[in-house]
């Protein structure tokens, strides 16, 4: 049974329960973060606290914990679950107050504090092989896409239809412009440089971005964050998405239609690598 984190306790996550007037439940008033630990190790984990307090911030949400506050908590749900390699969720909603009302109570109540781990499955080699099929669809989020808000029912919508069409993601589009994944961030190559577009509020600031773009540029491969038109996705060599859960992934078919050779190109091949040496550098403690 796994052990879960809520308000303070550690408990089996099938009896944690929250109030039906929390307002994460009833308004999707909370920020998360999604933490991957190899070796019982977290991965970039001030990364992901700097990024989660930004986003409380942007809510107006006081940081309730510190972050080695925090890092005693996942620590300790990492020791107690099952796993080498875990995924961490955490969230924290605004509380739980009297009553259903959209504005803030003059008294804060204390936010909850909520947090699980499970572990993180071996990747299916057709992955790596074949690459993934994607869609392009209208963005239909809201204008914080830098914020990691749990209020998730377009990004939701949107994988699913996806899914529907019989691909593995959809790439948002925006005026034009592509600007990630439904739940992943987006890298392109074009005349063999690494292209990503930049930082906004259009789009969630990936730490595995980050990460990929600092192991680019340590290997001497030319990137660029810029904006992306989305016939500039349509003509790329490659193409690929990122996230904390799934790493990098190749995209090989965009709206049916073949992404450069149609298979994994030679750049993902060599950021993988580089990738994975980083990781196994990680578990012997080597980097952090
Ligand atoms: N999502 N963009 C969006 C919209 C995301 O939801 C995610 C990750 C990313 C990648 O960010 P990172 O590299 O920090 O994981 C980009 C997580 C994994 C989730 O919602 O489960």
């Amino acid at each position: 049974m796994s052990l879960c984190y809520l308000n303070g306790e550690y408990l089996p996550l099938e009896s944690a329960c929250v109030s039906v007037l929390d307002r994460g439940f009833l308004f999707g008033d909370g920020v998360y973060e999604v933490v991957p630990a190899y070796g019982r190790r977290l991965f970039r984990l001030q990364a992901h606290l700097e990024r989660l307090e930004n986003s409380l911030r942007a809510i107006r949400i006081e940081p309730p914990l510190a972050p080695p506050a925090w890092q005693e908590v996942l620590e300790h749900l990492l020791e107690c679950n099952p796993g080498e390699d875990q995924s961490v969720y955490l969230q924290v909603t605004r509380g739980t107050y009297p009553k259903r009302d959209h504005a803030f109570a003059d008294t804060p109540m204390p936010p909850t504090l909520f947090a699980m781990s499970s572990p993180i499955p071996e990747p299916d080699p057709a992955l790596f092989r074949d690459g993934i099929a994607a869609i392009t669809l209208d963005d239909i989020r809201w204008a914080w896409c830098n914020v990691k808000a749990v209020t998730l029912l377009p990004n939701a919508l949107l994988r699913q239809q996806a899914l529907d069409a019989g691909a593995a993601e959809a790439i948002l589009v925006r005026d034009g412009e592509a600007l990630e994944g439904a739940a992943s961030n987006l890298f392109l190559v074009q005349d063999g440089v690494l292209l990503t577009p930049p930082r906004s509020n259009r789009l969630l600031p990936g730490i595995t971005r980050d990460l990929v773009l600092e192991l680019a540029e340590n290997a001497g491969i030319p990137v660029r964050e810029q904006p992306v038109p989305v016939e500039t996705l349509r003509s790329a060599e490659e193409l690929w998405v990122t996230s904390s859960t799934r790493e990098i992934v190749p995209v090989t078919r965009l709206d049916d239609e073949p992404v450069g050779e149609g298979h994994p190109g030679p750049l993902f091949r060599r950021l993988h690598r580089l990738y994975q040496d980083y990781k196994q550098a990680f578990r012997r403690g080597e980097v952090c």
